[in-house]
């Protein structure tokens, strides 16, 4: 099956194979043809070029692009979509004045989603993960990454991972799984954090690992969470099972999470909104991918991850949505891409590079996904006719994403 698509306005992404991130100020340049054609055979990227280079070929389906744009789309390396219910009486609560730690702090957060996660089905929990995958999907997400972690019982995260497993089986999204049982320590184990880590490394990691349901290992290291020192401890052991390191660090206190994660090879440090310069000396020459999470700083009014700062040193930036019920109650990539620009102040440019190649790196699939490149995934998006690219993340709140192809078949 081979589809041509002709006069795009502006093909933006393209990039060769051989770059799998872009850091420091390569992320400024954002490489588009004008006038393009595109051409998709099967699920993979066959061709494109300029319009005046347009070979002759026998195409099954001709779309006419003119005055729109293609981008890859968006790779949301950071997520907690599967989860059951939802936190509006918490968010009613801090309108009211609590914090999100006073909330924690009595019972509330994570261990609230474990509850109920622990009360739902299988299936119904699958039905509720379901209605947000699609919702994403529609704006413009072609690679995601889902955590477990508000199961904190061998049986409630061994179905958090199976719905992940089921959603990756039954959509033509990309979908990354990570398991967190380190996320809290649940209520039952209030008394014996030693017992819950033990927990997670001698029998629920074996489970995950015989029935291949993660790729990845993630911890909440943070204060009032788990230490330094447990963080490693569960990474070690995720390691030891397969599980490569994607760490949750630095979003309330700067504690040692980032030097703990480059030890062990993480593959990402995500949230970073509490940065010391040493944490940002830390990173460089690193293959560790820093992860920033605007629409997390956005819901919760926390600092913003410096991004500046961190491009400024050479490095190269990520950004997420951390799409989860309780400090982020939103999928939406295009959100966080212009949150990015007019809270963080990146460029349009280094925003969309942080939302394509870094995101599909920061999953380890940057070498078939995040950007235009002939032999990756006919992952792409068309957009409504606009002026420019810049328009994206301008237009904060308005839906600019047309029309979606995901593995090259448009999404309806
Ligand atoms: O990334 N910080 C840890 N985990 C999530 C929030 C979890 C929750 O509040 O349910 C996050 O922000
Ligand atoms: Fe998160």
């Amino acid at each position: 099956m081979i589809t041509l698509i002709i006069n795009i306005k502006e093909l933006i992404q393209i990039r060769d194979a051989s770059i799998l991130k872009v850091s420091g100020s390569e992320m400024a340049v954002l490489p588009t043809i004008k006038n393009a054609f595109l051409i998709i055979e099967d699920d993979l990227i066959a061709d494109f070029g300029m319009m005046k280079n347009l070979p002759t070929i026998n195409a099954d389906k001709r779309i006419d692009a003119t005055g729109k744009m293609i981008l890859p789309t968006w790779c949301d390396s950071h997520t907690h979509l599967v989860y059951a219910g939802n936190r509006e009486q918490e968010f009613v609560d801090r309108i009211n004045g609590l914090t999100y730690e006073e909330i924690a702090n009595r019972g509330g957060g994570i261990l609230n989603s474990a509850k109920k996660l622990n009360e739902t089905s299988e299936e119904d929990l699958y039905d509720q993960s379901k209605t947000r995958l699609e919702e994403i999907m529609h704006l413009g997400t072609g690679a995601v990454e889902i955590k477990s972690g508000y199961g904190l019982t061998i049986d409630g995260e061994l179905k958090m991972l199976r719905v992940i497993q089921k959603l990756s089986q039954n959509y033509p999204i990309t979908i990354k799984a990570t398991f967190l049982g380190a996320h809290a320590i649940p209520a039952a184990f209030a008394t014996n954090r030693k017992g819950y880590i033990d927990c997670i490394i001698t029998e629920m990691l074996p489970e995950i690992a015989k029935n291949n349901l993660a790729d990845f290992i993630d911890v909440f290291c943070e204060t009032g969470y788990f230490t330094v020192e447990e963080t490693e401890q569960i990474m070690e052991a995720g390691i030891r099972f397969g599980l490569k390191p994607k760490i949750h660090v630095n979003q309330f206190n700067s504690i040692g999470g980032i030097q703990a994660g480059i030890k062990h090879k993480a593959l990402s440090v995500d949230h970073l909104e509490i940065m010391k310069p040493e944490d940002i000396e830390a990173l460089k020459n690193t293959e560790t991918m820093p992860v920033a999470l605007p629409s997390c700083s956005y819901f919760l009014s926390i600092p913003y991850t410096p991004a500046r700062e961190i491009i400024a040193a050479g490095l190269p930036l990520t950004l997420a949505t951390d799409y989860n019920p309780g400090s982020t109650p939103s999928g939406n990539m295009n959100f966080v891409v212009s949150t990015a620009c007019i809270k963080m102040k990146m460029t349009p440019d280094e925003a969309i590079n942080a939302a394509t190649i870094n995101g599909a790196y920061a999953m380890g699939i940057s070498n078939s996904h995040g950007s235009i490149t002939i032999g990756k995934k006919a992952n792409f998006s068309i957009t409504k006719p606009i002026s420019s690219y810049y328009q994206l993340p301008y237009a904060f709140g308005s839906n600019l994403i047309e029309s979606v192809f995901l593995e090259g078949k448009i999404l309806t």
